[in-house]
């Protein structure tokens, strides 16, 4: 089942550049939550540091009530146990088939037999639909298929919190789809709390229950679904209506004389009517 996560205040420096600062929001436990921004605003250095592969420079980051970024050796270690991860391209081995990627993890963390693992892999394939693909090789199958297989890994150890970056990127629309539906099944089958960092604003309108949005180093929204896609804020009307008018630019931000020259034009116009969720398929029927 899934557990709550609060971030609080959590600030984020390389050298001089701040990636974000005071960033706080809560996941809550069970729901499935995206984060959005341009690239470059820092999503996939927030993913690393609620799992503490990056130290935030300021904030804590509380799971159960323990700040996971003061741990150290076998308390931080069992604390990221509960934490399964999707990053970006897979990161699948890749001279490794694909049942030895899903196996990878219980034959690092846990002394199952080579008997019960054998369980755990062909029931993780089975539930992102990859049975038969056992002895491929990650060069071998389609880029929807190796996330699938990075997702099973991703849930072989029983995760409380799934984090997903960008599970789309690379995907054709009905792949794209697809994998949507998948992580809402997932999430109803396993209760877990899902975090999902994309960029693809039909996953962003149709799948999470709270959104957010990070834009120049900032938390610039967090809420419900419903309340962020009906938004009146101009940068979260540009970035979920993908318009060019509004504060967001082709580089980092606009200069004055232009964003004064496109108020003169007009503002960011309203977001269309909030779409239905997607539902999970056990609940079609
Ligand atoms: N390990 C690192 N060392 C220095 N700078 C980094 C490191 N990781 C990320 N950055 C910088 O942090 C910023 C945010 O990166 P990232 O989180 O990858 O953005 P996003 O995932 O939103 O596209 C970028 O400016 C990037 O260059
Ligand atoms: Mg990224």
């Amino acid at each position: 089942m899934g557990v709550e996560i609060r971030a609080e205040g959590l600030t984020r420096s390389f050298g001089t550049h701040t990636v974000w600062s005071d960033v706080t929001l809560t996941l809550p436990a069970g729901e499935i939550s995206a984060l959005l921004g341009p690239s470059g605003t820092g999503k996939s250095v927030f993913l690393k540091t609620l799992i503490a592969l990056l130290r935030p420079d300021r904030g804590r980051v509380l799971v159960d009530g323990v700040d996971l970024p003061s741990l150290r050796g076998r308390r931080l270690y069992e604390m990221r146990r509960r934490f399964g991860v999707l990053f970006q391209d897979g990161a699948l081995f890749g001279s490794m088939d694909i049942y030895d990627n899903v196996a990878f993890p219980l034959r690092e963390h846990t002394r199952l037999s080579e008997r019960a693992i054998r369980a755990v892999v062909q029931e993780k394939l089975k539930m992102v639909g990859l049975t038969g693909a056992e002895r491929r090789l990650p060069g071998e199958i389609s880029g929807g298929m190796r996330k699938r297989a990075g997702l099973a890994r991703a849930l072989v150890l029983n995760p409380e919190i799934i984090l997903f970056d960008e599970p789309d990127s690379g995907l054709d629309p009905v792949r794209t789809a697809y994998l949507n539906q998948l992580i809402v099944d997932l999430n109803q089958q396993t209760g877990a709390t899902f975090l999902i960092v994309t960029h693809d604003i039909n996953t962003a309108r149709t799948v999470p229950d709270n959104i957010g949005l990070l834009y120049r180093g900032r938390l610039v929204t967090f809420g419900p679904r419903r309340y962020v896609l009906s938004s009146d804020e101009p940068v979260v009307r540009q970035f979920l209506g993908a318009h060019l008018i509004g504060p967001i630019g082709m580089a980092e931000e606009k200069d004055a004389e232009q964003l004064a020259a496109e108020a003169a034009a007009g503002e960011v116009p309203p977001l269309p009517p909030v779409p239905p969720k997607l539902r999970p398929t056990a609940l079609l029927a």
